[in-house]
């Protein structure tokens, strides 16, 4: 039976970026089929909505979404719940892909290119494990109290429940134990309610379920700093929305560039993954072809292994990445010269 791969270019770079995964697909894959629909501002351009219905009941028919990014200069004037941010929160909740996996690898040919030190980020190998649909992104209520003047105000709520905690954490858990077997849970339990429930929940499941698996709780304050002083010591870090958004992106720059790091967003079996970038749209390099590819071709190595059911054309696309890498591939992110297109070619000619 032919498998679909939802293409969602989105914005910005992503158009340019989601076209070199793309070409990867078809030299690894040539039985995909491909299906592609707006996102983003593109689609507030076209429909009015950042996420129309039948993109999303195209995504979740799907096998597997690519996405691109989404936002840009262009849309930051319009109302809030229309934002080219939301398509994509809308997305993730419509596909209830409730575990993002967010892995921060430093390809031995990248050691150099992290503004951290070589001994630091040589071998570093980490997965990040956010959870997607739920926690202060969704919390309700939220909103705004304008007119009462220094008394106004923003705000939402960071709720999680243990439903929401458990099923992540139990994502965190297996992936651990196909890994050092090491998880590190962050919240701030110090000073968040949604924080020391957080904790209790992944410590009682661990009890249950934790079999093999080290737990240990660090604050998401102090994980920061750990991932920037001693990051190898991470195996798995499992963070709610918030904290795994922040925690990923520092993480991103261990690695060489935030150019370089995919993500997978999983639901419950059998149902499609949405898999994308963990960089933005790039406004101040779009349109230019000097965005890196590399975080979304890998993100399509992610679908290959975590939604269509090809680890081998997965590990031979992690193997060509490396191998191009190797070769001195590099776009400007990493300290080369490589357009987006060259950069893509050279992962085809590793393929
Ligand atoms: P960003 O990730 O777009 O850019 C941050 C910096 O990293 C910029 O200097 C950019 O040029 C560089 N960069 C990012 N990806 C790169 C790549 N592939 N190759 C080379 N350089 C790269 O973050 P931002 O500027 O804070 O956000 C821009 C817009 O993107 C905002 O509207 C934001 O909401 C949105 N955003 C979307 C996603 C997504 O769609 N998943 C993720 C993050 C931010
Ligand atoms: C990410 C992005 C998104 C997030 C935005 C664009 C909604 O920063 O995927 O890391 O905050 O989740
Ligand atoms: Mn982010």
């Amino acid at each position: 039976m032919s498998q679909t791969l939802l293409l969602l270019p989105g914005d910005g770079i992503g158009p340019e970026v989601t076209e070199q995964a793309r070409r990867v697909a078809e030299v690894l894959a040539p039985d995909l089929e491909f299906a592609e629909d707006l996102v983003g501002g593109t689609s507030i351009d076209a429909h009015g909505e950042p996420l129309t219905v039948d993109a999303l009941v195209k995504a979740k028919s799907s096998d597997a979404v690519l996405l691109g990014a989404v936002g840009g200069p262009k849309w930051t004037g319009v109302e809030r719940h229309l934002r080219p941010e939301m398509g994509l929160l809308q997305l993730r909740k419509g596909m209830d892909t409730f575990a993002n996996l967010r892995p921060a690898f430093c390809f031995p040919a990248l050691v150099d290119a992290s503004s951290l030190k070589r001994e630091i980020v040589e071998g570093l190998d980490i997965m990040i494990v956010r959870e997607l649909t739920s926690g202060v992104y969704f919390g309700e209520p939220r909103g705004f109290e304008r007119g009462i003047g220094d008394k106004s105000f923003g705000y939402e709520t960071s709720r999680y429940t243990k439903g929401e905690i458990d099923r992540v954490a139990r994502v965190a858990f297996e992936i651990a134990r196909g890994r050092r077997g090491e998880v590190v849970s962050t919240e701030k339990s110090n000073v968040m309610e949604s924080g020391q429930f957080w904790r209790e929940t992944v410590t009682e499941l661990h009890e249950t379920e934790g079999s093999g698996v080290a737990l240990r709780h660090v604050l998401a304050d102090a994980c920061a700093m750990e991932l920037v002083r001693n990051p190898k010591q991470f195996d798995v870090i499992l963070a709610g929305n918030l904290f795994g958004d922040i925690l990923s992106d520092a993480a991103a720059m261990l690695t060489g560039s935030i150019g370089m790091l995919p993500s997978a967003s999983l639901s419950y079996d059998g149902k499609p993954g949405l898999y994308e970038p963990v960089h933005g749209s790039a406004p101040d390099i779009a349109g230019q072809g000097k965005a890196n590819p590399c975080a979304a071709i890998l993100s399509l190595e992610m679908a290959l292994r975590w939604s269509l059911g090809r680890p081998d054309a997965a590990d031979k696309l992690f193997a060509a990445v490396g191998k191009a890498l190797n070769a001195g591939a590099r776009t400007g992110d990493l300290g080369g010269s490589m357009s987006t297109t060259e950069m893509g070619d050279a992962v085809i000619a590793a393929l």
